[in-house]
């Protein structure tokens, strides 16, 4: 085979045989394949898409680039979750821990922040002490015992999709459905699951940003999940303002605490307790959705959701003490209050994320590191009315580092409108295989 060949009918509209996709993953992988070749074939597949058996071949290939996890078949489940990423967006950090209270195991690889989206390796990272690289066996032997880890992607998982990502990074090519699914789906597959709970976000704080792209992604993943096996639900949620009350890495994990601890925003108990109870009726714990929910809220309210986070933490090295009494902040703070009275719009969710970034609360280049103590609260949601001086956003920040920037940024992002606003819908449409 040629890559040339190959190129040349992907560009022309042709489907490619699954071996011919092995053949070019595989290569790329060895390093026998050209970066320029891949980014040629990247860019055909953004204009003509990919055929069910050339994306499955994809997912394969991917998968099998490097360590494919598996746990003893011993009638346990393992169920994870994976949220396409938003402003705010915690969820992992209860989520997991409350699920195993439950009784259901998560492995859990995560990422780091992702432009204007926060990551949840980040988050964990602002507690003192805490280990988010694991060896397999480590990895393994957590979720065994305590039910629950949520590691970085230290380990040889997927490498062709690191190389293949970082590619489609600088090519414009990442914003193509079947190449993040693929992306995806051999990540999470890789860690030996059996199933997975996908938050599809849209809305203006994004990837997707609208209800019908998430669904077409949500709809891809799902197919690509039924096949390998795996039992896969997608809930779309919606990402037109941020979720919870805070945005930075300490500060939402004090969110996370709060919830873990039964409180804490009513959005973002409402999105721990919905993707909880589907995990729970995946992991065969819960006999539906509604006593998943029940189960999910009991965990949160009796305290035994947040005792599996506290043993998480110390069982990777995290100071307990330290999230007992909540993470310090910066402890330097500036308050943007509202020039004029009206009706609160989120116009750029991502203006937010962005505000953040340039906080230090996460990284424009790879080399630079992020400072845990920033970030916001922010007062107000979608559709509230405000009179001029009401406090909007608690700004969060290190020796005034990034403010001005970030202040600009809050003030396009949170908008003030003479007519009146609604508050999105948190949950949309729901698809399973
Ligand atoms: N997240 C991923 O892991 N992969 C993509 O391609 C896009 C988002």
């Amino acid at each position: 085979m040629r890559a040339y060949d190959l190129i040349m009918a992907k560009r022309d509209g042709e489907e490619l045989s699954a071996e011919a996709i092995r053949w070019l993953i595989d290569g790329f992988t060895a390093g026998e394949i050209p970066d320029y070749q891949i980014a040629a074939f990247a860019m055909a597949v953004y204009f003509n898409g990919m055929k069910p058996v050339e994306l499955g071949a994809l997912v394969s290939s991917m998968l099998h680039s490097g360590d494919v996890i598996e746990f003893p078949n011993d009638g346990r489940p393992r169920i994870d979750k994976h949220s396409t990423g938003g402003v705010g967006d915690k969820m992992s950090l209860p989520l997991a821990p409350a699920v195993a209270a439950c009784g259901v195991r998560v492995p859990m690889i995560a990422g780091r922040g992702l432009g204007h989206t926060g990551g949840t390796i980040d988050k964990l990272e602002a507690i003192p002490g805490f280990q988010t690289s694991r060896t397999i066996e480590e990895f393994k032997s957590q979720v065994d015992s305590i039910g629950c880890c949520i590691m970085s992607q230290t380990l040889n998982v997927a490498p062709a999709d690191k190389k293949f990502y970082a590619l489609r990074d600088v090519t414009a090519t990442v914003d193509c459905i079947p190449l993040i699914a693929a992306s995806i789906m051999s990540k999470k597959i890789a860690e030996g699951i059996d199933g997975l709970v996908l938050d599809v976000k849209y809305g203006n704080g994004a990837f997707m940003q609208t209800v019908e792209q998430a669904q077409n992604l949500a709809q891809v993943m799902v197919s690509i999940g039924t096949e390998m096996d795996k039992r896969v639900v997608a809930r779309l949620t919606s990402m037109e303002q941020p979720i919870g009350r805070f945005v930075g890495n300490a500060i939402e994990v004090n969110e996370s605490i709060d919830i873990l601890k039964g409180a804490g925003p009513t959005d973002s108990r409402a999105l721990i307790v919905e993707l909880g109870a589907e995990m729970l009726v995946l992991g065969e714990v819960a006999q539906n959705t509604e006593d998943g929910r029940a189960q999910i809220s009991k965990a949160l309210d009796d305290g035994s959701a947040y005792e599996k986070f506290k043993a998480m933490v110390e069982a990777q090295g995290g100071d307990v003490k330290s999230v007992e009494q909540h993470l310090p902040l910066s402890g330097q703070a500036y308050v943007l209050e509202a020039e004029t009275a009206g009706f609160i719009e989120f116009p750029d969710t991502r203006d937010i994320g962005y505000a953040a970034l340039e906080l230090g609360g996460g990284r424009k280049k790879k080399s630079d590191t992020i400072d845990p103590g920033v970030g916001f609260e922010i007062y107000v949601d979608a559709g509230q009315k405000v009179e001029a001086g009401t406090p909007l956003v608690k700004v969060h920040h290190r020796d005034g580092n990034g403010l001005e920037a970030a202040i600009k940024l809050l003030k396009e992002g949170v908008l003030i409108s003479e007519t009146p606003t609604e508050s999105p819908e948190l949950f949309g449409p729901r698809i399973e295989g």
